[in-house]
């Protein structure tokens, strides 16, 4: 829920300041969290640091972090977990001589004892932080005679919880630390520099040579070279570096206002990079595991579960025995999972807490684990047995979008597979559906082409409105619950979904005059009843607007006061398509009302802490 960054350079190896590179990088990886900001620097005399409260943009600024020159540098914009977003409490912290500067991206969860004990030695702390006891342990250490390595570990032995950390010791001027447990962090290996970041987009302009650290996993980078250790073992650099197909343009803005709208309208090509690379292995592994599950259990947390919804609904209407849970609530199903199931764990960051921890419950009992997953080799994907990727590239949008289509992108595929393995899917239709999913970048972007200036003008309305239902049957409920989150965390309407069958028993006393209803309708056994439902709310006077295929658009169209006529689809790929306009209505309703798409209120990118 935060985003740290370190540097190592060469002397010379930027050919601007120090602080500016670590700003610039900061900003990249400001989807992370921005309630605070700060860097540090070594230099001649020591640690120099330069942190306060407020987003990257101002404090760097007020701080003048670009003009602060050195080699070695470290980085964070904070997402508060304890003590309030000040300036005291901003990253990055140091221990009492100011030698030591640390910053931290996740909990550590036995920090008040140590922080009595090390008051108890006569430490001042200066923060309400967790984070600053790491600093202050390595400092006892050091006084007790460590070597700085052997003091980071033993500061290591001590502490329980997540971290990612990166430590700077004023003694070592052309040396960091790190260690991981649970909070994601990436070493870059660069040509004048060496990187070590919460995520790759935060260096991607300088290299995209990268090492995915694993949990337990620690060392130290220098120019030029870089030393990872688990359990006191030395780690084999060379069979980890991977070369990232990402560009720097991909982790910038090119042009559009926001990542958000970018990666919107990025969602054509993330989809067909996404079919490119589902000829491999993975997915026929997964599809011969499934096949002879005993029951599937499917979990992620709120797009990712939505994704997973429409992954039930697939594979329920194959016959399987499905179980889709959100993350969190895992616990119900631990007295039924055992051998014989296997688990699909979607997760875009394969960082999230909820489903890191419920993937762990359900493997301690046998179940195999399937990830569906949008980062190489992200702490979800190498805790279970196979991983599928999806290929979106690097989302850095707080709102799920380009993921999301991704991720049903790899579930289709998956249960069509499966569909003919079973012997449900008949090879015809099975191509004909594939066929249709193959063509769907063509067909989304002009969808895209064809609504976006209607869904601006609709948001003028939305932007209005204080909540909203969206309304489907079939796999039109969970495209719904999709639309209704895109609504509700960007633009904080009150959007709600639910099934359009359940609307008389009780959602429809809320409707009154003017209030916006979304329906999705597909081409499947559902338009007659959803004819129903939409009769309905116009007989209450609320303001419907329906996806409709073109096929049963002179059905709906003086039916509703908006009607969006989308392409006649396979029910089953609808979704990819029709999730679109909703996100493109949440997008500009946001707009309209004056947020930042990008950074909603209260959430962060990737759910690190429970
Ligand atoms: C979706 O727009 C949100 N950003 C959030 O619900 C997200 O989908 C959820 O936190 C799961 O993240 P994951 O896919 O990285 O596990």
């Amino acid at each position: 829920m935060c985003g740290i960054i370190g540097i190592v350079s060469v002397q010379g190896g930027f050919k601007e300041p120090i602080g500016k590179v670590v700003r610039r990088c900061l900003e990249r990886l400001e989807y992370r969290g921005y309630d605070s900001v700060g860097i540090a620097v070594i230099k001649d005399y020591g640690i120099e640091v330069r942190k306060g409260k407020g987003k990257i943009a101002e404090v760097s600024v007020r701080l003048g972090f670009d003009n602060v020159d050195g080699t070695t540098a470290i980085g964070h914009t904070r997402w508060a977990t304890h003590g309030k977003p000040s300036d005291e409490n901003a990253h990055p912290h140091t221990d009492c001589t100011g030698t030591i500067a640390v910053v931290h991206n996740g909990i550590i969860s036995n920090f008040l004892e140590l922080k009595e004990e090390l008051i108890r030695r006569g430490h001042v702390f200066r923060s309400e932080t967790d984070t600053e006891v790491v600093a202050h342990l390595i400092e006892e250490y050091v006084k007790m005679g460590y070597k700085p390595f052997d003091a980071v570990k033993a500061m290591l032995s001590r502490i329980q919880g997540t971290y990612a950390l990166v430590i700077m010791i004023s003694t070592e001027p052309h040396r960091l630390y790190f260690a991981r447990n649970t909070s994601p962090l990436i070493v870059g290996l660069g040509s004048n520099a060496n990187f070590v970041a919460s995520d790759i987009p935060a260096f991607l302009e300088f290299t995209n040579m990268v090492i995915a650290l694993r949990d337990g996993e620690y060392g130290y980078i220098e120019p030029g070279y870089v030393y990872i250790e688990k359990d006191g073992r030395p780690v084999k650099i060379e069979e980890r570096v991977r070369a990232i197909s990402w560009t720097p343009d991909m982790a910038s803005k090119e042009g559009y206002p926001h990542f958000m709208l970018k990666e919107i309208h990025e969602q054509p090509y993330a989809i067909s990079q996404t079919l490119a690379g589902l000829t491999d292995r993975a997915l026929d592994d997964a599809v011969k595991l499934l096949m002879d599950s005993r029951r599937i259990f499917i979990l992620g947390a709120g797009t990712s579960y939505h994704a997973g919804l429409v992954g039930d609904y697939l594979l329920t209407e194959l016959g399987f025995d499905v179980h889709p849970f959100i993350s969190s609530e895992y616990r119900k199903f631990m007295n039924m999972a055992g051998q014989g199931d296997v688990a699909l764990a979607i997760s875009q960051s394969g960082e999230t807490i909820d489903t890191l921890i419920a993937v762990r419950a359900l493997r301690s009992r046998g179940v195999k684990v399937v990830a569906v997953s949008n980062v190489i080799d992200s702490a979800i994907p190498r805790e279970s047995d196979y991983v599928i990727y999806t290929r979106a590239g690097p989302e850095i949008g707080v709102a799920a979008t380009k993921t999301f289509t991704t991720q049903l992108t790899v579930l289709l595929a998956l249960a069509l597979k499966l569909g003919v393995a079973v012997g449900r899917l008949s090879s015809s239709e099975y191509s004909n559906a594939m066929d249709e999913l193959n063509r769907v970048p063509k067909i989304l972007d002009s969808v895209i082409a064809g609504v976006e200036g209607r869904v601006k003008a609709l948001s003028e309305v939305m932007s209005k409105k204080q909540s909203a239902y969206y309304l489907g049957r079939g796999i039109g409920v969970p495209l719904s619950m999709e639309g209704a989150l895109k609504m509700k965390e960007i633009a904080y309407v009150h959007a709600e979904a639910y099934p359009a069958g359940e609307s008389k028993h009780g959602p429809i006393a809320l409707v009154e005059e003017g209030y916006p209803v979304v329906f999705s309708i597909l081409d499947d056994e559902n338009v007659d009843a959803l004819l129903g439902n939409v009769m309905e709310m116009r007989a209450r006077d609320a303001y419907t607007i329906g996806l409709v295929p073109s096929k049963y658009v002179s059905k709906f169209r003086d039916l509703l006061n908006v009607t969006m006529e989308m392409p006649t689809l396979n029910y089953r790929v609808a979704p990819i398509v029709y999730v679109v306009p909703m996100q493109l209505l949440a997008y500009y309703t946001a707009v309209n009302r004056g947020y930042d798409p990008d950074k909603p209120r209260n959430l962060a990118k990737t759910v690190t802490v429970e």
